[in-house]
């Protein structure tokens, strides 16, 4: 396959995705999804970092930004079809999904809220949303590979401008 259209059609997955993690972040509020309520193991269910405001912000910017791209971009669009609608809602519903389900995971496992799980942390939201995506496109491995590769990168840059611009300490 041309690798162009390969590298737009794995954008195309990674926009809703990132801007549903993005902006659960940017838009997470006080009440929690878990109504601070505990498991049977005495833990928090979830904890405090998963929000509604942070899981209704995170699918709705994920799929106002698929749709976007979806009307702004109509030739790269084609590699979808009209499906690239429902397909941004369902990867920006994943997404927040995934995230949700790795903080109930790290609970279980004794991680507190905010303490970091290699690897899960990062590639929590990219699968979920891969997943629930499948409902109507599932994507090729070449695809899962480059964003699974690409996150951690995305990651490395994003850590280095809240460097320069002083929001946080260290540049990783
Ligand atoms: N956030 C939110 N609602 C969500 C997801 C994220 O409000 N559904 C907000 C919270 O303010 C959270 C921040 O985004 O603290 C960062 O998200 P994340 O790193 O996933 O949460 P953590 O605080 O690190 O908690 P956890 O250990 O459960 O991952
Ligand atoms: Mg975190």
């Amino acid at each position: 396959m041309d690798l162009l259209f390969l590298a737009a059609k794995t954008l195309m997955l990674a926009v809703p995705l990132y801007i549903a993690n993005g902006c659960a972040l940017l838009f997470g509020g006080k009440t929690p999804l878990d109504f601070n309520a505990k498991f049977v193991d005495k833990k928090p269910l979830l904890g405090k970092g998963k929000t509604f405001k942070g899981a209704i912000g995170g699918v709705l910017c994920g799929t106002i930004a698929s749709a976007a791209i979806f009307f702004a971009l109509p030739v790269v669009s084609e590699a979808f079809g009209t499906s690239y609608l429902i397909l941004g809602f369902l990867l920006s519903l994943g997404a927040v999904l995934g995230d949700i389900a790795a903080s109930f995971l790290k609970r279980r496992l004794g991680i507190e809220r905010g303490k970091s799980a290699f690897l899960l942390d990062q590639l929590d939201f990219i699968a979920g949303g891969l997943l629930i995506g499948a409902i109507v496109y599932a994507p090729g491995i070449v695809e899962i590979a480059l964003l699974a590769v690409l996150t951690p990168f995305f990651h490395l840059v994003g850590n280095f401008i809240a460097f320069k611009t002083k929001k946080k300490k260290v540049p990783w």
